[in-house]
């Protein structure tokens, strides 16, 4: 049941407590106590509020599955039981969402776990941002960057098998999405003494151990070198192997990390290169050879090592030789040669393999940062994670330089922690409106102001001291360091006068120590202003600016004799400090997020717990004070919404809903809950508990409550289930009865049923046999009596008929011996009158009769009542001859006169002149019967409407009867010219055709007759009145193809003007008269071959002959 529980808080199902900040009583011990439950638990991860701390439990426990992470994703900081994911997932979201760029800051001592926890929150990060092709190439490389730089960077030492021998910070970038665009690395300080010596226990860096197992033979050859440890000087022999650490398969994960971020193979093979040098140049021995003058000088022992190094940088190797025999210093122009003793070529051997190695693996970090920069431009958000060395003191002295450097750096980093977390506390006070109480803790600025002032800080004095001119050695410095520092709080030495330590046996002559926030660390002085000036001989600077190898050649730029620079290059601690600031700087701009990493025991081993180890790393990292700060006024803070969800069980009136804001349901809760007062605080938007024991309670009411409810809800379950039960079973039974019973029934009533239709049948069979009987019986009688009734009736109707076939006969007899009587009667009486009067009578009769009949026929047969129909039907009896004439006239008149009622008066005015025509020339000309279906039109020229005759139009004012175009003929030689004939009330006028011009003008009056052939030609002449106006030019002969029309209309119009009949001559041969000439004109039958058309020709004087055809 307990597994099946969601957990929605980090309360639940807590082992101690998951917050520090709930630890009630609060002191180092109960702090110890939680922590060791914890671990012992296997729970490596408690809050201090939003802070983290991690156990280290030197084994791999089952909570980093892609479950854990698919668990913790998207879930609130508080819901779950803490763990470094909530921590990354709330960085991230809070990246993505709220647009808030994120630092990670991760610390504690060396082997902590900084650098596995700086992986998880990559690998976590990695795991829930945005996936794609292109997104997952990017995350892979930021993810691959990591073997790289662990090989190159990492190294066994007595506290860690994997240590980080640099500082990393690295901005892993994002688009707006949240998803992963690149990032950029940056290192700090890499521990390069380490080349060249290592402490007792401990390793070099892992590549040259890797390189020596993993290596191919083939590849080593190559590379010069052999398999055997023991061949390099460099490489410690006592712990060249590390328990658990697979050197050779690192090394094949190593070259494929390197292919994934990007590394060409050529620069693969550089970088292999590189890394074999340095290993060679520590077998590289000198002798001493002394000289004439005096002086100490090195030789190298067994040059063939010498010899491979050349072969495998490129170098020449004189000049090498030369570079670690000869050292020149170059001073105003002026260039000094000094020969190298032995310790001076071991030295220089040294600083050249340190450099060697610490700027190829800057090189290495400036190429995995071109390979995973962003692509883009866009604006990034950027998450940092930063893992560092963490705080290390060595015992008995050890403590060098690197050292002093590693935890002035920690003190920094505790220093942001302190400014950090302190003020977003207040700043969360602020906005949540509660009181601020203030709260003492230790601030460690004083120390980092000890190590970093400007003017009295060491790292000031030791950069003053390097670059003094005169002797300058570590004890100078220490000196400086005892005027300086000596009432330092946090500076301890025996040197100084004044010395509070002057007795203090546990502090030796030649070292000053430290009061870190962390603890005390005694500082070993030899070496520091050595490792803080970095030297390297510049001839050997050249020597490697000169070699033959790309790489090599671009890590000693200054080897270039074109840039020489005389100037010192900057120290190592003024280096480390600027870079430091700029990280502090960098760190403060961004919302910090912690992880404190603490050991457990000291010697790697899983399920130890050292108490007293644990109690330091609390003491210096100041978590007791980190919790008292988070608690100052209140320990415990939530939002109102989960709260009320949390507790709303407990109170009647926010259980099972709160209607309302959350603030008045947790306000109404804790008032019914009777919390006093002082015990907590409403804030603006969370509810602040002053006490862990108030929420202490509040959760064991709340798990009371919870059994309650437990308990009720299985009470009311139980009953609801038993109920239900019951009632299924209720009504279960209901319908088994039901069903029965009505079984039961059907079977009894088929029973009965059965039996009532056997029963029925008999009674119905027996019923129907009697009826068939009794109708059987009557139908027997029926068809008796109808065989009796037919022969009855049969016998009847014989009889009848008999009878009246007897009663016709006589009947008959009777009419006939009547009508032979009666006419027999009637011929004797009427026989004397019939002669006298009978004949006419009859004939009357008959003749009606006949009348009758014609009439009643030719009412059938009348022909149709178009005038011009012919038909009409033939006379059926002579004697109606007459009658049959006068009847047809009589109905030919009367159609006629329905014809001409249907006229209109302009038809009947055609008629009219259609009727003149006819008078005139009916049988008289030869022209006439083609004439008769052409209607009269007049006006054949459309004077009025024609722009071309406007002149004779205006000029003449009358109605025109005719416009016609006619010929008039030539008297001199009988050809014809065309005219404009115009006829109109009063005149007869001749026009020009083309001009319109007027010829003459006849009045009617003037007119005497007009005389045409009887053919069928339009030639006709007018003849005017003697010696009247009109005459003295001669009559006119014309030819028109509406000759009948035109004269009909000329003698209709002389009529009604003049009163007086126009005399129509129809002649074969008439006069005209031409001026004092009478010209007979002709008609002759032409012959065919002129064609259709009539032709006219003078003959004679006397003669026009007119052929027509
Ligand atoms: N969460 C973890 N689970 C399992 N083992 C761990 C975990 N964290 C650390 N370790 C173990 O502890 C060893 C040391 O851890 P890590 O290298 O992270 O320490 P560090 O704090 O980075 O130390 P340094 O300061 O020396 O670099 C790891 O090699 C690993 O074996
Ligand atoms: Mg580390």
């Amino acid at each position: 049941m307990a597994k099946m529980e969601v957990k929605t808080s980090l309360l639940d199902d807590m082992i101690g407590v998951g917050d520090m900040v709930l630890l009630e009583p609060l002191n180092e011990d109960s702090f110890i106590n939680n922590l060791k439950k914890r671990f012992d638990h296997n729970e490596v991860y408690t809050y201090i509020g939003s802070v983290v701390i991690s156990i280290n439990p030197y084994r791999s426990l089952p909570i980093y599955t892609p479950e854990k992470v698919e668990e913790y994703r998207n879930r609130n900081f508080y819901e779950l039981s803490p763990h470094i994911f909530a921590l990354s997932d709330e960085a991230y979201r809070s990246l993505r969402d709220q647009d808030k760029d994120q630092c990670i800051l991760i610390t504690g001592e060396s082997g902590a776990g900084k650098t596995e926890a700086s992986k998880l929150v990559m690998s976590y990060v990695a795991a829930v941002c945005g996936k794609g092709a292109e997104v997952n190439q990017v995350k892979e490389q930021l993810l691959q960057s990591n073997p790289v730089l662990e090989a190159f960077g990492n190294a066994k030492t007595v506290r860690n098998d994997n240590s980080s021998r640099f500082g990393k910070y690295m901005d892993i970038e994002f688009d707006f999405k949240g998803d992963p665009l690149g990032g950029v690395i940056s290192n700090y300080l890499l521990e390069k003494s380490r080349v060249v010596k290592q402490p007792r226990g401990e390793r070099n860096f892992h590549i040259f151990y890797q390189i020596l197992s993993g290596a191919s033979e083939e590849f080593l050859c190559k590379l010069k070198l052999e398999r055997d440890f023991s061949r390099y000087n460099y490489l410690g022999l006592d712990s060249a192997r590390v328990n658990g650490v697979d050197d050779a398969s690192n090394f094949r994960t190593v070259r494929n990390a390197m292919q994934i971020v990007g590394f060409m193979d050529h620069e693969t093979q550089s970088v292999f290169e590189v890394v074999a040098a340095v290993l060679k140049l520590g077998n590289i021995e000198f002798k001493p050879e002394s000289r004439s003058n005096g002086l100490d000088e090195s030789k190298i022992k067994d040059k063939n090592e010498l010899k491979e190094i050349c072969e495998l940088t490129g170098i020449d190797q004189s000049v090498l030789e030369r570079a670690f025999s000869f050292r020149t210093v170059e001073a105003k122009q002026e260039k000094v040669s000094t020969t190298l003793n032995v310790a001076q070529a071991y030295y220089a051997r040294d600083a050249l393999a340190k450099n060697l190695y610490s700027r190829l693996f800057s090189w290495l970090v400036t190429r995995i940062n071109e390979s995973i920069k962003a692509q883009t431009k866009v604006r990034k958000k950027v998450m940092g994670v930063l893992d560092i060395y963490g705080f290390e003191i060595f015992e008995n002295a050890d403590n060098s330089f690197e050292q002093f450097i590693i935890n002035y750096c920690n003190e920094k980093l505790q220093q942001i922690f302190i400014e950090l977390t302190l003020k977003e506390e207040q700043e969360e006070y602020i906005r949540e409106g509660i009181e601020w109480t203030h709260i003492e803790y230790f601030n460690n600025a004083i120390i980092c102001d000890l190590i970093e002032n400007n003017q009295t800080g060491i790292l000031a004095m030791l950069d003053e001291e390097c670059l003094r001119p005169g002797t300058v050695t570590d004890d100078t410095f220490l000196e400086k360091l005892n005027q300086v520092c000596a009432t330092h709080q946090h500076f301890e030495s025996r040197m100084s006068k004044c010395s509070r330590f002057l007795n203090d046996t546990s502090l030796p002559h030649s070292c000053f120590r430290i009061q870190h926030y962390a603890g005390k660390v005694m500082y070993q002085v030899e070496g520091f202003v050595d490792k803080n000036n970095d030297l390297l001989y510049r001839d050997l600077s050249q020597a490697m600016w000169k070699a033959n190898h790309s790489l090599i050649k671009a890590l000693f730029p200054e080897g270039n004799p074109a840039k020489i620079n005389l100037k010192r290059p900057p120290t190592a601690g003024s280096q480390f400090k600027a870079s430091v600031a700029t990280l502090m700087k960098n760190l403060q701009t961004k919302n910090p997020n912690y992880i404190r990493c603490i050991k457990p025991n000291d010697k790697k081993a899983a399920h130890i717990f050292n108490e007293a180890l644990v109690c330091h790393q609390i003491r210096y990292l100041g978590l007791l004070e980190n919790v008292r700060v988070r608690r100052a006024g209140y320990a415990f803070r939530q939002p109102y919404e989960p709260c009320l969800e949390r507790y709303k069980m407990l109170c009647k009136q926010t259980w099972p809903h709160w209607r309302g804001p959350a603030r008045a349901g947790v306000e109404v809760l804790f008032n019914e809950l009777g919390i006093p007062e002082e015990e907590f605080s409403f804030g603006r938007s969370k509810i602040f508990i002053r006490n862990p024991r108030t929420l202490f309670k509040l959760e064991d009411l709340r798990k009371q409550r919870l059994e309650d409810l437990a308990t009720l809800i299985e009470k009311i379950y139980r009953g609801w289930k038993c109920r239900t039960r019951f009632l299924l079973m209720k009504k279960c039974q209901v319908v088994i009865a039901s069903w029965y019973r009505r079984y039961s029934q059907q079977k009894k009533y088929q029973k009965i049923k059965g039996s009532a239709i056997t029963v029925q049948s008999y009674i119905r069979g027996w019923k129907a046999r009697k009826l068939l009987r009794e109708l059987k019986h009557l139908k027997r009688c029926n068809e008796a009596a109808t065989v009796i009734a037919a022969y009855w009736h049969g016998t009847q109707a014989r009889r009848e008929l008999r009878r009246l076939k007897d009663e016709a006969r006589n009947k008959h007899a009777i009419a006939v011996i009547w009508a032979f009587w009666l006419g027999y009667k009637v011929r004797r009486e009427y026989r004397k009158f019939f002669r006298a009067n009978a004949g006419r009578k009859i004939y009357e009769f008959t003749l009606q009769r006949l009348m009758q009949k014609y009439f009643l026929e030719m009412k059938n047969k009348m022909p149709s009542l178009s005038p011009i129909d012919k038909n009409w039907p033939a006379r059926p009896y002579l004697f109606l001859d007459s009658t049959h004439k006068e009847l047809k006239r009589i109905f030919h008149l009367w159609r006629c006169k329905k014809y001409r009622d249907q006229f209109t008066d302009q038809q009947k005015l055609i008629y009219e002149e259609k009727l003149e025509a006819s008078e005139l020339f009916k049988d008289k000309k030869a022209l006439y019967p083609a004439s008769v279906g052409q209607p009269f039109q007049g006006a054949y020229l459309e004077i009025s409407e024609n722009p071309k005759y406007k002149k004779l139009k205006d000029a003449v004012d009358e109605k025109i009867i005719i416009a016609e175009v006619v010929n008039k003929i030539n008297r001199a030689n009988g050809k014809a010219a065309s005219r404009i004939f115009l006829l109109t009330k009063n005149n007869v006028l001749l026009a020009d055709q083309k001009s319109g011009t007027i010829k003459s003008e006849v009045p009617l009056g003037d007119v005497t007759k007009v005389s045409m052939s009887s053919q069928n030609d339009g030639f006709f002449a007018v003849h005017l009145k003697e010696g009247s106006e009109a005459a003295s030019k001669g009559d006119f002969l014309l030819s028109s193809d509406h000759l009948i029309e035109m004269a009909t209309k000329l003698y209709r119009t002389t009529l009604s003007q003049t009163k007086q009949k126009l005399n129509i001559e129809i002649s074969d041969e008439f006069l005209v008269q031409f001026k004092q000439d009478k010209v007979c004109v002709k008609f002759i039958q032409g012959s065919q071959k002129n064609g259709n058309i009539p032709t006219c020709k003078r003959k004679n004087n006397r003669l026009l002959e007119v052929a027509v055809p």
